[in-house]
């Protein structure tokens, strides 16, 4: 239980940090450029972390001796050649979230990587691709063990014409650490299978409520990523000025005013923040109570401190854009889908189910054409909310349907993780622009190693 790991855990004596102390500078990966080909190394291997003085370290698995992994930051039109080697325990793939790259590039859980061996990923970051991506495991049956135990990575691709070039950045990576009473990662409980894992410590940087330092009137920009397995992160800096900036697939094309950002499992988003401190509010960046679906059972009636923000001299507040970018809205479908969540409850085999079925890696769900407008119905006739993922492309949400009736949606957005609470809809729009298998999946690891996911085949 949550008090247990206190013990375990102090203060913010989190993976090596100090206690307490300001976010981290983001370590990034080494890369080096060779006829015009950015070339790194990236390892997957077991990692002892001491969490507490003199006592026995955490058993972590890490992307280069590092949780979380290295940030690897490229341009538009940039290509990556990264030698990966697995020294895991374990076959497990490196999935680039979000970007657009090839098929047989992207981790699908067909191209394992054997305990021991290694291989080349290499893909080029098309233009227009700039936005907030991450990396993590995706092996059939074992992402969330793997992710969990420390495996993901953030991926920034950036544009050479970006409208907040002239903000100071800063990068928060949520994550979920849950440790057992020897302070070691928890395995998942039936509970967690289920529900989805939730730890006692929701990580930011890989540290336990960090701090940082935000001037009076200064304007950040914030890329935030939600890397645990299954919380719904309702995000509020209650004190400050708040704009929604960009989500996954890059920026939106207006600032808009937000009281609170609702950031599912995968998804990112970028926010303009402005420090503003009122002595009535807390000063800090918080999760508020959320209930996701009816198998949770009562709202949580406390926010949860994930970051805590200590006011710095006043600094003149940086012009924001009225417009950031142009997200043009896709054409009218030529094929229209309807992808049904549900969940059976009675059979374990075959839980959490995708238009009435599980996973298989030999079954093609979808043959989708190269260029064609697809357009999907999310429909979650389940009890808890599944977050939506696709591969490969970012899609525009068209319109939600909230139980009463279909509202369009009010901005255009390019996004690829979207969350469906139970008995409500989503219709979206996207098109892929390479061939290759693409996995669907809800984005509660639990329940994509369970098999809620599918197979787009686009030819
Ligand atoms: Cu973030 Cu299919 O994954
Ligand atoms: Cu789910």
């Amino acid at each position: 239980g949550g008090e247990q790991a206190e013990a375990v855990m102090p203060g913010a004596q989190a993976l090596g940090m100090p206690s307490g102390g300001p976010l981290p500078e983001g370590l990034r990966l080494p890369l080096e450029r060779k006829d015009g080909v950015l070339h790194g190394c990236l390892t997957a291997a077991p990692l002892n972390l001491p969490l507490l003085p003199g006592g026995k370290p955490t058993a972590f698995w890490a992307y280069n001796d590092s949780v979380p992994g290295p940030a690897i930051e490229l341009l538009e039109g940039e290509t990556l050649a990264l030698r990966f080697e697995n020294r895991l325990p374990q076959a497990t793939t490196v999935h680039w979230h979000g970007l657009p790259i090839p098929a047989d590039q992207d981790g699908n859980p067909h191209d394992a990587v054997p305990s021991g061996q290694a291989r080349e990923y290499r893909f080029t970051l098309p233009p227009g691709s700039a936005g907030t991506y991450w990396y993590h495991p995706h092996p059939h049956g074992h992402t969330a063990e793997q992710v969990y135990r420390g495996l993901a990575g953030v991926f920034v691709v950036r544009s050479r014409n970006d409208t907040l070039a002239h903000l100071p950045e800063r990068w928060l990576v949520l994550s979920d650490l849950k440790l057992d009473g020897d302070g070691q990662i928890a395995a998942n409980s039936e509970a967690d299978r289920m529900d989805g894992r939730e730890g006692q410590f929701v990580l930011v940087n890989g540290a336990w409520q960090p701090r940082l330092t935000l001037g009076m009137g200064e304007r950040q920009r914030w890329r935030v990523w939600n890397a645990t397995s299954a919380r719904v992160l309702k995000l509020a800096l209650p004190a400050h000025e708040v704009w929604l900036v960009g989500t996954d697939g890059g920026l939106i094309e207006r600032p808009r005013r937000v009281e609170y950002v609702l950031l599912p499992p995968g998804a990112r988003v970028e926010l303009a923040v402005t420090g503003r401190f009122a002595p009535d509010k807390p000063s800090g960046l918080l999760a508020l109570p959320y209930a996701r679906g009816k198998m949770m059972g009562p709202e949580q009636d406390k926010a949860l401190p994930l970051v805590g923000i200590e006011a710095g001299a006043a600094v003149a507040t940086a012009a924001l854009p009225r417009r950031l970018g142009k997200v043009a809205a896709l054409p009218k479908p030529t094929v229209r889908r309807r992808v049904v969540f549900s969940e059976d409850m009675a059979n374990p085999a075959a839980m959490f189910l995708i238009n009435g079925q599980t996973f298989d890696m030999d079954r093609v769900d979808f043959v989708g054409k190269v260029g064609q407008v697809e357009e999907w119905e999310i429909d979650n006739q389940a009890d808890m909310d599944h977050p939506f993922h696709l591969h490969g492309t970012q899609f525009q949400v068209t319109e939600r349907h909230d139980g009463q009736g279909w509202k369009k949606e009010p901005f255009l957005a390019w996004r690829d993780v979207v969350n469906v609470p139970p008995e409500q809809k989503v219709r979206l729009r996207f098109r892929q622009e390479l061939p290759g298998p693409r996995m669907f999946h809800c984005h509660i690891l639990e329940h994509e190693d369970a098999g809620m996911m599918g197979v787009l085949d686009v030819r």
